[in-house]
């Protein structure tokens, strides 16, 4: 660790007006009027089809693994209004499932009714579709689908788990820094816990759906996903047609958190029966196909050990995770990413370990790996800070680090030290009660626990296209989405300001892949990414306008340099001089100009470690006769570099910590042994925290400069705000009462 890199020298980041302020959502009256379109409401008029889409329903699968013996669907093909009923028996060529070694694994062909094998409970076995949704529904009833079942594995298992090669992008499995055996060995004080995290599922608002039309030999997807030009590729692979020849749109999404990263069964089905058809098929999933037909979290059971000196200096931290992928899958959840670099150490090791189970898939769920590893992580740090008799704030700031020691790089900006300070001093941390169990209100045990948030920060590649008319109404392009984050917000701020226009005089387009390649939205990535192509696309359009204007005789502006020229209100300004936008555009470019914008993560940025920080704080009462917890409130601190949007950006980290509690005291699925389906399968049973559980909550996000990762020089904050949370609840509630529950959530009977 001898060359650290200096940080550039501190530059001015670019003061774009517009950015900072708490701007609504410029699509949220499009959204409450109805008139915002989502992908299953497409209709004959918005798809320019002769009529309204036939309607397609899945058949799921009632055991979770086995073969299918025979499908009879001769009732449903004779019933009412049915078109088509397509199975394994008829269904369409489609390329295999895979390669499982990829680069990008949204990308992955993903055939569907592949065969008369069945992977998990509840995967489609059919689809019927007819030309209303309660006779495809009926008709679905009606194919009687005969299994031969095989014994299925579905619980996490240790003794069965096997070590991946490697982690999902191609992370190693297995980390160290120094010599861990050694480091614990003379650790004066030891914590050794396991914690368990449960299956959590998708639930997102709008259920997954597709409207697919064919135009001649090419596909047209409406669909609701996170990330269009992964899935075109992906589709386009199951499918065996050149992705040109796929086009992928979906301008609204209702919320993805991650589940919509991939595509599912309803886009390839819709996909094939439009095709057979000659006909626009549109398939959406019930709220119960969801939690089985998509991905969910995986449950994970995390070996946590560290040693400490009397002092509380860290020696030695190993992080020890099991979690499932499906039999047919190679997720791994990467619940040890933060453990990582979170802390200062002699030694850190971490690894993963998988069990490939009959169960669906598992994937991404807000901020995947860190909203579970954190959980064991900062758990078992309040365990030592208690063995030790350290405050655990004090216990982070003593082992706070410039450096990342696993990745042998320094952090671009980290300023976890001022979140705990500001946290604990806002939170009136000082009153706590270090011993547990002490402080009793009536029936209620009263306690205060705290956790760091981290979320390592990452820009994807993207591109951008800005286009000026001859009224000075700009229109920017990019294949980008929005789950309802404020995507198109920030886009729209970031582009009025660089062209010095009102916000109702730029339009961004989004949510379809006619447009420039985007990475969409997913890992926290989503802003800057996009944020920095709509940027350069912008700089380099006004740089266009602005060196036109200043060669124009016609111009005001004629003969100035290009340092004194820049656009503000409408106008192109000089030295005091200016001339309207529009009456420009209309002289020079009565066309309109255009350019193109694009972003890439300089190689230079990647010598640092770049992360946002954040710390939480929770006060809970719990009831020493029921064991009910109540969060009383609950502050979160974070670092996160600028903010694009204050309203937005507290909104994401407000959702994450509300997420929080609900990891922390409800959420939790369980598949049955006996036939392998997840117990809970919609939300009358699938227990989230609901406004009733929600204390007094507040977001302080403290001013940061991130200096080297993307020229707006901000930090992801989609996903640090669930980082960490749930780990402040669990040790609130040992504060309260002294007992450590180590299984997740923490539920009443957990606590008696
Ligand atoms: Mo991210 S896993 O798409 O919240």
């Amino acid at each position: 660790m001898t060359d650290l890199p200096t940080l550039p020298p501190e530059q001015d980041a670019p003061t774009i007006p517009m950015i900072g302020a708490g701007m609504q959502r410029v699509e949220s009256v499009l959204k409450v009027t109805g008139q915002a379109r989502y992908a299953y409401e497409m209709d004959a008029a918005s798809l320019g089809a002769q009529a309204d889409p036939l309607v397609g329903v899945m058949v799921l699968s009632t055991i979770a693994r086995g073969r299918i013996t025979s499908i009879d669907s001769a009732t449903a093909r004779n019933m009412p209004g049915v078109r088509l009923v397509l199975t394994c028996d008829n269904a369409p060529p489609q390329a295999p499932w895979g390669p499982l070694v990829a680069r990008d694994r949204f990308a992955r062909a993903q055939p569907v009714l592949r065969g008369p094998d069945v992977h998990y409970y509840g995967e489609p076995v059919a689809l019927v579709v007819a030309d209303s949704l309660e006779r495809a529904r009926a008709a679905a009833m009606a194919v009687n689908v005969q299994y031969e079942t095989a014994s299925h594995a579905i619980l996490l298992d240790p003794a069965t788990a096997t070590e991946p090669e490697f982690l999902n992008g191609f992370k190693p499995a297995h980390t160290d820094h120094g010599d861990f055996d050694a480091a614990l060995a003379r650790s004066a004080i030891r914590v050794e816990a396991v914690y368990e995290t449960p299956h959590q599922n998708h639930a997102q608002m709008e259920p997954h759906a597709t409207t697919a039309l064919w135009q001649g030999d090419r596909l047209v997807l409406h669909t609701s996903a996170q990330n269009l030009v992964s899935i075109q590729m992906g589709i386009a692979a199951t499918l065996q047609i050149s992705p040109h020849r796929v086009q992928v749109i979906s301008p609204y999404v209702g919320g993805g958190f991650g589940g919509k990263l991939p595509y599912f069964a309803d886009a390839i089905l819709a996909a094939l029966a439009a095709r057979a058809l000659g006909k626009p098929v549109k398939v959406g999933m019930t709220r119960t196909q969801m939690f089985s037909a998509t991905t969910h979290r995986t449950a994970t059971r995390q070996a946590l050990r560290i040693g400490a000196d009397r002092t509380g200096r860290l020696c030695a931290i190993s992080h020890d995770a099991l979690s499932h992928c499906a039999s047919f899958d190679n997720f791994v959840e990467d619940t040890t990413t933060i453990t990582r670099g979170l802390y200062r150490a002699d030694a850190i090791r971490t690894t993963a370990h998988l069990n490939h189970l009959d169960l669906p898939r598992s994937d991404s769920m807000r901020s995947p790996g860190d909203a579970v590893g954190m959980i064991g992580l900062e758990c078992a740090m309040d365990e030592l800070a208690h063995e030790l008799g350290i405050d655990p704030v004090e216990l982070r700031l003593l082992n706070d680090t410039p450096t990342d020691l696993t990745a042998h790089k320094p952090f671009s900006s980290r300023h976890l030290r001022q979140c705990l300070e500001e946290g604990a001093r806002r939170f009136e941390w000082g009153a706590r009660n270090p011993q547990p169990g002490q402080v009793r209100e009536g029936e209620w045990l009263v306690g205060m626990g705290m956790a760091c948030a981290m979320r390592y920060n990452l820009l994807k590649p993207c591109q951008a296209l800005a286009h000026l008319d001859a009224g000075a109404n700009l229109t920017v392009q990019l294949a980008m989405t929005d789950p309802g984050t404020g995507t198109q917000t920030i886009l729209t701020q970031i582009a009025a300001g660089v062209m010095g226009l009102p916000p109702a005089q730029v339009h961004v387009q989004m949510g379809d892949t006619a447009y420039p390649p985007a990475p969409g939205s997913g890992g926290s990535f989503g802003a800057e990414s996009a944020g920095s192509a709509v940027l350069r696309a912008c700089e380099n359009l006004r740089t266009r306008l602005l060196e036109a204007g200043l060669r124009d005789e016609h111009s005001p502006l004629h003969g100035q340099s290009m340092e004194s020229a820049h656009l503000d209100a409408g106008s192109l300004h000089a030295r005091g001089r200016h001339e309207s936008l529009v009456a420009f555009m209309e002289r020079t470019f009565p066309q309109g100009a255009q350019a193109h914008g694009e972003i890439t993560a300089n190689p230079d940025s990647l010598k640092w470690s770049q992360a946002s920080f954040g710390a939480h704080f929770a006060e809970v009462a719990v009831n020493a006769i029921t064991g009910e917890t109540r969060v009383r409130r609950m502050l979160g601190v974070f670092a996160c570099g600028r903010i694009l949007n204050s309203r937005t950006a507290r909104s994401q980290l407000l959702g994450g910590m509300i997420w929080g509690v609900s990891n922390a005291l409800h959420e939790e699925n369980m598949p049955d042994p006996r036939t392998g389906q997840f117990i809970a399968h919609d939300l009358a049973n699938y227990h989230i925290a609901t406004h009733a559980d929600m204390p007094e909550m507040e977001v302080v996000m403290i001013a940061e400069d991130e200096p080297v990762s993307n020229p707006l020089h901000i930090k992801g904050l989609g996903e640090v705000g669930i980082c960490g949370a749930p780990a402040a609840i669990g040790n609130a509630i040992f504060n309260a009462t002294g007992i450590r529950a180590r299984r997740f959530p923490i539920t009443p009977d957990r606590l008696l």
